[in-house]
């Protein structure tokens, strides 16, 4: 592969060639796989202020304040928290699991929302006791379960809107259309409205929408804001609230391979910034309450890349060839699960001329278990580094350990410093939980 044709889009902002081969600063990636167990994953701090730094530009389009509040579903740990809190982002969380991270790794409380269409009252007592900056209501019979709640401060609500449109992306992504599990339709909003309007201890704060993820076409998106715009026009208009928070969601898309579309994220983000403005100045024409984008996978899927070992490989007499790594659907699901597609290269010789495509298997017990079902490859060896790039989100949050397969260890490439953020699983972290 000629150097121009290799597809740094999809790469960290630090990664670069030298001596032929792949290096992240001053970092082999070949050296850094032999010598650490892999599959391991590195993440770039400088994509990530990167992606910062296009969100915080383009949501000046919108007049009015904003706050970049990160999806923790796409991956959190510790470190990844305490990074993203000391840059001002908020979080958006849906569990225990997730808030309790958060809150240690440093965020304010304020700074966290809480979603999730299933809450428990257990879940819903301890984020009114942590003193989370809103709970985002997804339905009524939640709302039942706050109503009958007695905090010592009243609880600020935002209503998830069920906006009835198709979001442009897989299935299991959508989350905005007619018979999603997701948000309220428009008369259960108004009646959410009606009902927190006549309670002493819940305040109508916000209104939010998110109609799924992996979304390049904005236009579902632009509508999307019209209707949640056009609810709080309806609601404030009642007076049943005053919208101080509107947040039309994360969902912004990614390209994993280099024929998917690659827009800028600024001007994605500006465009989506720039029509919240003018739908709310054409429907409501008040002062600009804050504007909250909820970004996950653009946030942080560009800074992550997965090394992986190159073991068996097969030549089979009709000419395939097929690569088993060490690690697969155990560290990335994507595939199996959405048919999510990838590129990868070869750590050591990411621009040696390719010898025909090949499959990129994983060492578990399923057929489905596969990274990259073609790609064209230069030739490979057992103990090559192969990186697989667009890493860095919705894999670590999502892997499991399906065949008793040991999580990735985490790095951080910051100022060329490869710094730990998470150690790998051990055989005994398997057991921890085993009462014999
Ligand atoms: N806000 C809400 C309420 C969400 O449910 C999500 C994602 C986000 C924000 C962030 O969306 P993002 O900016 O990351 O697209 N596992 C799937 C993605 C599931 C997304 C779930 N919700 C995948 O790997 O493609």
């Amino acid at each position: 592969m000629h150097p121009t044709q290799f597809p740094r889009h999809l790469w960290p902002l630090g990664i670069h060639f030298f001596r032929k081969e792949l290096f992240w600063g001053s970092h082999s990636l070949q050296e850094l796989g032999s010598s650490l167990e892999t599959p391991l994953y590195i993440y770039d701090a400088a994509t990530i202020d990167h992606a910062i730094s296009a969100y915080r530009h383009g949501m000046t389009a919108w007049p009015g304040p904003s706050l970049i509040t990160y999806a923790a579903k796409a991956w959190l740990s510790l470190p990844l928290a305490r990074i993203l809190a000391r840059r001002g982002l908020g979080l958006d969380v849906v569990s225990q699991g997730e808030m309790t991270i958060g809150l240690r790794g440093g965020f304010a409380p304020e700074m966290l929302h809480l979603h999730g269409n299933n809450k428990s009252p257990a879940l819903l007592q301890q984020a009114v006791a942590a003193g989370v900056g809103a709970i985002v209501v997804d339905n009524l019979h939640e709302l039942g379960l706050l109503e009958a709640m007695t905090p010592a401060k009243p609880i600020s609500l935002w209503l998830r809107l069920n906006p009835d449109l198709l979001a442009p992306t897989h299935a299991y992504r959508q989350t905005g259309h007619h018979g999603s599990k997701f948000g309220m339709t428009r008369q259960e909003a108004l009646t959410a409205a009606q009902r927190i309007a006549a309670s002493s201890h819940l305040q109508l704060t916000g209104l939010h929408v998110h109609i799924g993820s992996q979304i390049f076409d904005l236009q579902p998106m632009f509508a999307a804001i019209d209707r949640l715009i056009h609810l709080a026009v309806e609601i404030e208009e009642e007076g049943w609230g005053k919208i101080e928070a509107l947040s039309p969601g994360g969902g912004l898309g990614v390209p994993y391979h280099p024929d998917d579309p690659h827009p800028p994220l600024l001007t994605m983000v500006q465009q989506l910034c720039a029509y919240a403005a003018a739908s709310w100045q054409k429907q409501h024409g008040g002062p600009h309450p804050t504007l909250i984008l909820e970004p996950g996978r653009s946030l942080i899927a560009r800074s992550g890349v997965a090394l992986y070992t190159v073991g068996a490989i097969r030549h089979l007499p009709d000419g395939q060839r097929i690569i088993a790594v060490d690690g697969g659907m155990s560290d990335n699901l994507r595939p199996a699960l959405y048919g999510a597609r990838y590129t990868a290269a070869l750590a050591r010789a990411p621009l040696a001329a390719n010898v025909g495509p090949a499959r990129i298997v994983g060492p578990l017990c399923e057929s489905g278990d596969l990274l990259i079902s073609e790609i064209e490859l230069p030739e490979a060896h057992p103990g090559d580094i192969l990186a697989v790039p667009v890493s860095g989100a919705y894999h670590l949050s999502m892997a499991s350990n399906y065949n008793g397969m040991l999580r990735p260890a985490v790095y951080l490439h910051q100022h060329d410093e490869m710094l730990q953020l998470q150690r790998r699983e051990t055989i005994d972290d398997l057991m921890r939980r085993d009462i014999l």
